[in-house]
Protein backbone atom coordinates (compact mmCIF):
# COMPACT_ATOMS: atom_id res chain seq x y z
CA UNK A 1 0.00 0.00 0.00
CA UNK A 2 1.26 3.50 -0.76
CA UNK A 3 2.21 5.74 2.14
CA UNK A 4 -0.90 6.95 3.97
CA UNK A 5 -2.03 10.41 2.86
CA UNK A 6 -4.40 12.76 4.62
CA UNK A 7 -7.83 13.23 3.09
CA UNK A 8 -6.90 16.79 2.13
CA UNK A 9 -3.69 15.69 0.39
CA UNK A 10 -5.63 12.97 -1.43
CA UNK A 11 -8.23 15.49 -2.59
CA UNK A 12 -5.49 17.80 -3.86
CA UNK A 13 -3.66 15.06 -5.75
CA UNK A 14 -6.72 13.28 -7.21
CA UNK A 15 -6.92 13.60 -10.98
CA UNK A 16 -8.46 11.80 -13.95
CA UNK A 17 -5.77 9.44 -15.24
CA UNK A 18 -6.53 7.93 -18.63
CA UNK A 19 -3.31 5.98 -19.25
CA UNK A 20 -3.55 3.12 -16.79
CA UNK A 21 -1.74 -0.19 -16.55
CA UNK A 22 -2.26 -3.63 -15.08
CA UNK A 23 0.01 -3.41 -12.02
CA UNK A 24 -1.64 -3.39 -8.63
CA UNK A 25 -0.05 -2.25 -5.36
CA UNK A 26 -2.52 -4.38 -3.34
CA UNK A 27 -4.25 -7.78 -3.39
CA UNK A 28 -7.70 -7.84 -4.99
CA UNK A 29 -9.24 -8.42 -1.57
CA UNK A 30 -8.16 -4.87 -0.57
CA UNK A 31 -10.03 -3.43 -3.55
CA UNK A 32 -13.07 -5.47 -2.55
CA UNK A 33 -12.74 -4.06 0.99
CA UNK A 34 -12.86 -0.51 -0.39
CA UNK A 35 -16.04 -1.30 -2.29
CA UNK A 36 -17.61 -2.74 0.86
CA UNK A 37 -16.45 0.28 2.89
CA UNK A 38 -18.09 2.59 0.34
CA UNK A 39 -21.34 0.63 0.56
CA UNK A 40 -21.36 0.51 4.36
CA UNK A 41 -20.14 4.00 5.23
CA UNK A 42 -21.18 6.43 2.48
CA UNK A 43 -24.31 8.36 3.49
CA UNK A 44 -27.55 8.17 1.50
CA UNK A 45 -30.60 10.44 1.60
CA UNK A 46 -33.04 9.22 4.29
CA UNK A 47 -30.59 6.30 4.70
CA UNK A 48 -32.13 4.68 1.61
CA UNK A 49 -28.90 2.71 0.92
CA UNK A 50 -29.93 2.59 -2.75
CA UNK A 51 -26.44 2.45 -4.34
CA UNK A 52 -25.19 -0.82 -5.84
CA UNK A 53 -21.57 -1.46 -6.87
CA UNK A 54 -20.15 -4.10 -9.20
CA UNK A 55 -16.40 -4.77 -9.21
CA UNK A 56 -14.94 -6.21 -12.41
CA UNK A 57 -11.33 -7.41 -12.32
CA UNK A 58 -8.90 -8.97 -14.79
CA UNK A 59 -10.73 -10.90 -17.55
CA UNK A 60 -14.10 -9.55 -16.41
CA UNK A 61 -12.81 -5.97 -16.68
CA UNK A 62 -11.50 -6.71 -20.19
CA UNK A 63 -14.83 -8.29 -21.07
CA UNK A 64 -16.62 -5.05 -20.18
CA UNK A 65 -14.44 -3.03 -22.50
CA UNK A 66 -14.75 -5.64 -25.29
CA UNK A 67 -18.54 -5.29 -24.93
CA UNK A 68 -18.20 -1.49 -25.11
CA UNK A 69 -15.91 -1.69 -28.16
CA UNK A 70 -18.38 -4.02 -29.86
CA UNK A 71 -21.42 -1.87 -28.95
CA UNK A 72 -19.90 1.44 -30.04
CA UNK A 73 -18.21 -0.14 -33.06
CA UNK A 74 -21.66 -1.17 -34.30
CA UNK A 75 -22.63 2.53 -34.34
CA UNK A 76 -20.10 3.24 -37.09
CA UNK A 77 -22.28 1.32 -39.57
CA UNK A 78 -25.30 3.46 -38.58
CA UNK A 79 -23.35 6.70 -39.05
CA UNK A 80 -23.83 7.74 -35.41
CA UNK A 81 -20.02 7.59 -35.07
CA UNK A 82 -17.97 8.48 -38.12
CA UNK A 83 -15.26 6.08 -39.32
CA UNK A 84 -12.68 8.82 -38.70
CA UNK A 85 -13.82 9.50 -35.14
CA UNK A 86 -13.90 5.78 -34.39
CA UNK A 87 -10.36 5.19 -35.65
CA UNK A 88 -8.74 8.33 -34.24
CA UNK A 89 -10.58 8.83 -30.99
CA UNK A 90 -13.27 6.38 -29.78
CA UNK A 91 -11.44 3.09 -30.34
CA UNK A 92 -8.06 4.24 -28.92
CA UNK A 93 -9.85 5.59 -25.82
CA UNK A 94 -11.73 2.32 -25.30
CA UNK A 95 -8.55 0.30 -25.82
CA UNK A 96 -6.75 2.42 -23.22
CA UNK A 97 -9.59 1.78 -20.75
CA UNK A 98 -9.30 -1.96 -21.42
CA UNK A 99 -5.56 -1.73 -20.65
CA UNK A 100 -6.36 -0.82 -17.02
CA UNK A 101 -6.67 -3.16 -14.02
CA UNK A 102 -10.36 -3.06 -13.20
CA UNK A 103 -13.67 -1.23 -13.43
CA UNK A 104 -16.32 -0.44 -10.85
CA UNK A 105 -19.88 -0.08 -12.10
CA UNK A 106 -22.12 2.28 -10.15
CA UNK A 107 -25.86 1.64 -10.02
CA UNK A 108 -28.93 2.89 -8.18
CA UNK A 109 -31.74 0.53 -7.21
CA UNK A 110 -35.06 2.44 -7.61
CA UNK A 111 -36.85 -0.23 -5.56
CA UNK A 112 -35.11 1.29 -2.53
CA UNK A 113 -36.00 4.87 -3.46
CA UNK A 114 -39.63 4.68 -4.61
CA UNK A 115 -41.11 3.69 -1.18
CA UNK A 116 -39.56 6.84 0.35
CA UNK A 117 -40.88 8.96 -2.49
CA UNK A 118 -44.36 7.57 -1.86
CA UNK A 119 -44.14 8.01 1.91
CA UNK A 120 -42.59 11.48 2.16
CA UNK A 121 -44.79 13.22 -0.37
CA UNK A 122 -43.51 16.75 0.28
CA UNK A 123 -40.08 15.60 -0.93
CA UNK A 124 -41.50 13.35 -3.66
CA UNK A 125 -39.60 15.03 -6.51
CA UNK A 126 -36.35 15.22 -4.54
CA UNK A 127 -35.61 11.52 -4.09
CA UNK A 128 -34.41 11.12 -7.68
CA UNK A 129 -31.80 13.93 -7.51
CA UNK A 130 -30.84 12.83 -4.00
CA UNK A 131 -30.15 9.33 -5.37
CA UNK A 132 -27.77 10.94 -7.90
CA UNK A 133 -26.05 12.79 -5.06
CA UNK A 134 -25.79 9.61 -3.03
CA UNK A 135 -24.30 7.75 -5.97
CA UNK A 136 -21.81 10.56 -6.62
CA UNK A 137 -20.70 10.41 -2.99
CA UNK A 138 -19.90 6.72 -3.45
CA UNK A 139 -18.02 7.53 -6.65
CA UNK A 140 -15.90 10.18 -4.97
CA UNK A 141 -15.12 8.00 -1.95
CA UNK A 142 -14.01 5.12 -4.20
CA UNK A 143 -11.93 7.47 -6.39
CA UNK A 144 -10.11 8.83 -3.32
CA UNK A 145 -9.66 5.40 -1.72
CA UNK A 146 -8.20 3.99 -4.93
CA UNK A 147 -5.82 6.98 -4.94
CA UNK A 148 -4.78 6.19 -1.39
CA UNK A 149 -3.88 2.64 -2.45
CA UNK A 150 -1.74 4.03 -5.28
CA UNK A 151 -4.12 3.51 -8.21
CA UNK A 152 -5.04 6.08 -10.82
CA UNK A 153 -8.65 6.25 -12.01
CA UNK A 154 -11.08 7.92 -14.39
CA UNK A 155 -14.85 8.15 -14.62
CA UNK A 156 -16.81 7.06 -17.72
CA UNK A 157 -20.44 7.09 -18.90
CA UNK A 158 -21.01 4.56 -21.66
CA UNK A 159 -24.42 3.81 -20.16
CA UNK A 160 -27.12 3.38 -21.35
CA UNK A 161 -25.61 2.03 -24.61
CA UNK A 162 -23.94 -0.91 -22.91
CA UNK A 163 -26.56 -1.60 -20.22
CA UNK A 164 -28.37 -4.50 -21.89
CA UNK A 165 -25.21 -6.49 -22.63
CA UNK A 166 -23.80 -5.84 -19.16
CA UNK A 167 -27.01 -6.90 -17.43
CA UNK A 168 -27.02 -10.11 -19.43
CA UNK A 169 -23.31 -10.85 -18.92
CA UNK A 170 -23.21 -10.35 -15.16
CA UNK A 171 -26.85 -10.98 -14.22
CA UNK A 172 -27.49 -7.40 -13.10
CA UNK A 173 -31.05 -7.08 -11.73
CA UNK A 174 -33.39 -5.54 -14.33
CA UNK A 175 -34.46 -2.58 -12.20
CA UNK A 176 -30.97 -1.30 -11.34
CA UNK A 177 -30.18 2.00 -13.04
CA UNK A 178 -26.64 2.24 -14.38
CA UNK A 179 -24.99 5.57 -13.47
CA UNK A 180 -21.23 5.41 -14.20
CA UNK A 181 -18.10 3.32 -14.72
CA UNK A 182 -14.89 4.00 -12.80
CA UNK A 183 -11.78 2.56 -14.45
CA UNK A 184 -8.63 2.12 -12.37
CA UNK A 185 -5.09 0.81 -12.70
CA UNK A 186 -1.46 1.68 -12.25
CA UNK A 187 -0.98 5.34 -13.18
CA UNK A 188 1.25 5.43 -16.28
CA UNK A 189 1.34 9.22 -16.77
CA UNK A 190 1.47 12.36 -14.69
CA UNK A 191 -1.59 14.42 -15.66
CA UNK A 192 -0.97 17.83 -17.17
CA UNK A 193 -1.66 20.99 -15.18
CA UNK A 194 -5.39 21.68 -14.76
CA UNK A 195 -6.75 25.16 -15.42
CA UNK A 196 -8.68 26.51 -12.45
CA UNK A 197 -11.35 29.20 -12.55
CA UNK A 198 -10.68 31.87 -9.89
CA UNK A 199 -11.57 30.68 -6.38
CA UNK A 200 -12.96 34.16 -5.53
CA UNK A 201 -15.68 33.66 -8.16
CA UNK A 202 -16.63 30.31 -6.74
CA UNK A 203 -16.42 30.70 -2.96
CA UNK A 204 -18.11 33.23 -0.70
CA UNK A 205 -17.27 33.45 3.00
CA UNK A 206 -19.23 35.43 5.58
CA UNK A 207 -18.49 36.05 9.25
CA UNK A 208 -14.83 35.07 9.11
CA UNK A 209 -12.79 36.21 12.16
C1 LIG B 1 -19.78 13.87 -12.81
C2 LIG B 1 -18.57 13.67 -13.68
C3 LIG B 1 -18.72 13.06 -14.91
C4 LIG B 1 -17.60 12.79 -15.71
N1 LIG B 1 -17.76 12.09 -16.87
C5 LIG B 1 -16.68 11.77 -17.60
C6 LIG B 1 -16.82 10.94 -18.76
O1 LIG B 1 -17.91 10.48 -19.10
N2 LIG B 1 -15.70 10.66 -19.47
C7 LIG B 1 -14.48 11.12 -19.12
O2 LIG B 1 -13.49 10.81 -19.80
N3 LIG B 1 -14.31 11.91 -18.01
C8 LIG B 1 -15.38 12.23 -17.26
N4 LIG B 1 -15.24 13.00 -16.12
C9 LIG B 1 -13.91 13.54 -15.77
C10 LIG B 1 -13.84 15.07 -15.88
O3 LIG B 1 -13.73 15.47 -17.22
C11 LIG B 1 -12.65 15.53 -15.04
O4 LIG B 1 -12.89 15.16 -13.70
C12 LIG B 1 -12.45 17.03 -15.12
O5 LIG B 1 -12.02 17.41 -16.40
C13 LIG B 1 -11.43 17.52 -14.11
O6 LIG B 1 -10.20 16.82 -14.24
P1 LIG B 1 -9.56 16.01 -13.03
O7 LIG B 1 -10.46 14.84 -12.73
O8 LIG B 1 -8.20 15.57 -13.51
O9 LIG B 1 -9.49 16.91 -11.84
C14 LIG B 1 -16.32 13.23 -15.30
C15 LIG B 1 -16.19 13.87 -14.05
C16 LIG B 1 -17.29 14.08 -13.25
C17 LIG B 1 -17.11 14.72 -11.90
Amino acid sequence: MSQFKSLIDLAKSRRSIYKLGKNSPVPDSTIEEIIETAILHTPSSFNTQSTRLVLLLHNEHERLWDITIQTLGALVATGAITEDMWRKSTLPKLQSLKAAYGTILFYEDPAHIEPYSAKFTIYKEQFQPWAEHTNAMHQYFVWMALGELGFGANLQHYNPLIDGSIAETWGIPKGWRHIAQMVFGSPEVIPSEKTQKPVEERVRVFGKK
